[in-house]
């Protein structure tokens, strides 16, 4: 076997470092407290890791949305189902990295965290725009949440940007309509009716099962994309109760009460509703 030594890059040549730009990358860390507390460095970089794999979702999601935009346009919509599919098991990967990820900032003492909050104010993860827009993406859209973005001009374009754009529940209902297995009732058409057609559209397809096999492995994968987000939810939740107990957040709401009011939220509501709707075999 050869015991070669790895190649010297001249001055000149791509290395490691210049690719990743890793000088950039750790000189991003600018702790607030004074003297530096220990676990303040921990504390950004969860929140930068974090933000990574947001970004990252969101090019996935990107191409989700791009490819059944594609399923729209021809009668056998195979491929794009399944590299959609595929693409969603990579968001779910990534999303259960995300759920884990809270036990490293539970390392920090509540006590440790305290000595340096005050800080941060009125800075809050409810802050975070690529989170929003990820919410706003999978169709979650509130437009109240807008304002909360105004000092940062670009991402508050980037929202009002996704707000307007079709999202990933539009075009999955899109696709599944112009393969025929769903008919939107047309215009004048109220959200609720829009609702039950799109459950009940979704309740045929898993009736079917020796026949969309390739749209229930889709549907299954959004499904569990849906859950892993709200498992982030409750471990986030569950992170600041143990952190801060019932204070209030640094963003400036009742804090873990606020966010126990947004387990309910869903992206796909209709893909839990068609679990209502099927019947028990006898
Ligand atoms: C000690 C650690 C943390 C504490 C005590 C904490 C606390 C809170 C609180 C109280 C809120 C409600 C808004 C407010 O009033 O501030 C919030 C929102 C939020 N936090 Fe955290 N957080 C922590 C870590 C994280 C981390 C690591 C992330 C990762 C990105 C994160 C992301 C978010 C997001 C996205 C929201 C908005 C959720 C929504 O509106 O649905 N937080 N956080």
């Amino acid at each position: 076997m050869s015991t070669q030594p790895p190649i010297k890059p001249t001055s000149e040549q791509l290395t490691y470092g210049r690719y990743l730009r890793v000088t950039d990358l750790v000189s991003l860390q600018q702790p607030q407290s004074d003297p530096l507390h220990h676990d303040e460095l921990l504390f950004i970089i969860i929140h930068q890791t974090y933000e990574l794999w947001f970004k990252q979702l969101l090019h996935e999601l990107d191409a989700v949305v791009v490819n059944l935009g594609r399923a729209t346009l021809h009668k056998d919509a195979r491929d794009e189902i399944y590299e959609s599919a595929r693409l969603l098991r990579r968001c779910t990967e990534i999303a259960r990295v995300l759920v884990e990820q809270f036990t490293i900032l539970e390392t920090m003492l509540p006590s440790h965290f305290l000595a340096f909050r005050g800080k941060l104010r009125p800075a809050s993860g409810f802050q975070s725009e690529q989170f929003r827009e990820i919410e706003f993406l999978c169709g979650l859209k509130d437009e109240k949440m807008l304002r909360y973005h105004e000092p940062a001009p670009e991402m508050h374009a980037r929202l009002e940007r996704r707000l307007s754009e079709p999202s990933l529940r539009d075009v999955f209902f899109d696709a599944l309509s112009s393969v025929g297995l769903m008919t939107d009732g047309g215009t004048g058409t109220s959200e609720e009716e829009l609702f039950n057609i799109r459950a009940r559209a979704i309740l045929e397809v898993y009736r079917d099962e020796r026949g969309k096999r390739d749209w229930i492995d889709l549907c299954e994968r959004l499904t569990e994309f849906d859950e892993l987000i709200v498992s982030w939810r409750l471990r986030h939740i569950q992170m600041v109760e143990r952190t801060i107990g019932v204070r209030m957040g640094t963003g400036g709401s009742s804090g873990a009460s606020y966010l126990k009011n947004t387990l309910d939220k869903k992206f796909f509501p209709e893909l839990w509703e068609a679990r209502s709707l099927l019947a028990e075999v006898s």
